[in-house]
């Protein structure tokens, strides 16, 4: 059997090599939003991996969105050029297709760099946090304010702007990031969202915020390229956010013109009922597949490759997002490929020898 996995898979007129995604992953390196060298090193790695598409970590559209003072950020002219080089080198060196997430932190903003001190807020340098309304996202971190109608119209434009840099920047992929409790989270989660006006209540005004950012980036960004969104297929949480919300956003994503939705899961706050397992995104993936008509990508601790294989042959999800996996066997996909298809035109000839073809 062919393993569909290694097919391509065309979305307006972005061809992706396959099916494995390598997930944005944070470096919370960044000076003055800027990619350092280490990021050329790092991503560089990752588009040689053999994969289709390369997410570019979690960028913020604002100052405020960040997460810790070293996030990458594409807020002014400055991040623009700083990343284009960046993107420039990786396009010259890959055939990799490159994406990039935009976010913006909320209430998790203003944090320690995760080797610091992980899940803390800094004591110094701090800055007031926005979320969708004045609940702490644990008892140790401060109260974030609630946003305004002016505040929102102000992310808002701020995602715009983003939007409008990547598109300069000739980016393959755009996405949105509406998980891991970040401010898109906050806003569509119950557990965070307790506003009384047109933004909170009911499952439709709590997804008001992020349907209206979808719909100017989509208005924005070129139909030729990708556009999705990561969301989280459930909180893991009593009264949280469920698989029904997630199927409920996707459709609206998807009328609104979306390419994908990434299914992950959980990260609003630390206490919840989930415990990690392999593939503990696959059953949320696998309902959002059945019940919408998208492009389901899935992550989360999916390690066995037969697994990946397993579910993409059987059209349960589209593509596969991997973060961790890229860092312990960096080149994973091209010792399969080698097996399936010695013929294969993906494994570098320098490294043809190392796989024996
Ligand atoms: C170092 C690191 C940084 C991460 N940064 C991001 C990020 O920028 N955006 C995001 O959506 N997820 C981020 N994640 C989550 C991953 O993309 C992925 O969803 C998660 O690690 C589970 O997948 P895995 O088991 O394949 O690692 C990060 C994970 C790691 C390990």
């Amino acid at each position: 059997m062919k393993e569909q996995i290694f097919t391509k898979l065309k979305i307006n007129s972005i061809t992706l090599k396959n099916r494995f995604v390598v997930s944005p992953m944070c470096q919370y390196s960044s000076r003055n939003g800027n990619p350092i060298k280490w990021h050329y090193n790092h991503l560089l790695n990752l588009a040689n991996s053999g994969a289709g598409l390369l997410m570019i970590e979690a960028t913020a559209v604002s100052k405020k969105g960040k997460i810790t003072h070293s996030d990458m950020s594409l807020t002014n002219l400055e991040n623009f050029k700083n990343l284009k080089k960046l993107t420039n080198f990786l396009k010259k060196n890959s055939d990799i297709k490159i994406g990039l997430q935009i976010s913006h932190s909320g209430r998790k903003g203003s944090a320690e760099l995760p080797w610091v001190k992980p899940n803390t807020s800094l004591k110094n340098r701090s800055w007031k946090t926005h979320s969708a309304s004045s609940i702490k996202k644990e008892f140790n971190w401060p109260y974030p304010k609630e946003m305004t109608l002016v505040d929102i119209e102000n992310i808002k434009s701020s995602f715009l702007k983003a939007s409008k840099y990547s598109k300069k920047l000739k980016l393959d992929c755009l996405e949105l990031h509406m998980a891991h409790g970040y401010l898109l989270h906050q806003f569509f989660s119950p557990i965070s969202n307790k506003r009384i006006d047109a933004y909170g209540g009911s499952r439709q005004n709590r997804s008001r915020f992020l349907i209206e950012i979808a719909k100017i980036v989509r208005a924005n960004w070129p139909k030729s390229r990708i556009l999705g969104a990561r969301i989280t297929g459930k909180d893991w949480i009593k009264g949280g956010l469920t698989i029904k919300d997630s199927i409920y956003l996707t459709k609206k994503l998807q009328k609104i013109g979306f390419d994908y939705v990434c299914v992950s899961s959980g990260g609003l706050v630390s206490k919840t009922d989930f415990k990690p397992k392999p593939n503990f995104n696959y059953d949320l993936a696998k309902a959002i597949k059945k019940n919408c008509k998208i492009n389901v990508r899935v992550g989360g601790m999916i390690e066995d490759i037969n697994f990946a294989k397993k579910i993409v042959n059987k059209n349960e999800v589209d593509l596969i997002s991997n973060a961790r996996k890229y860092i312990y066997e960096p080149n994973f996909i091209l010792k399969e490929l080698s097996n399936l298809d010695p013929k294969n035109k993906i494994v570098p000839n320098q490294y043809r020898r190392c796989y024996k073809i």
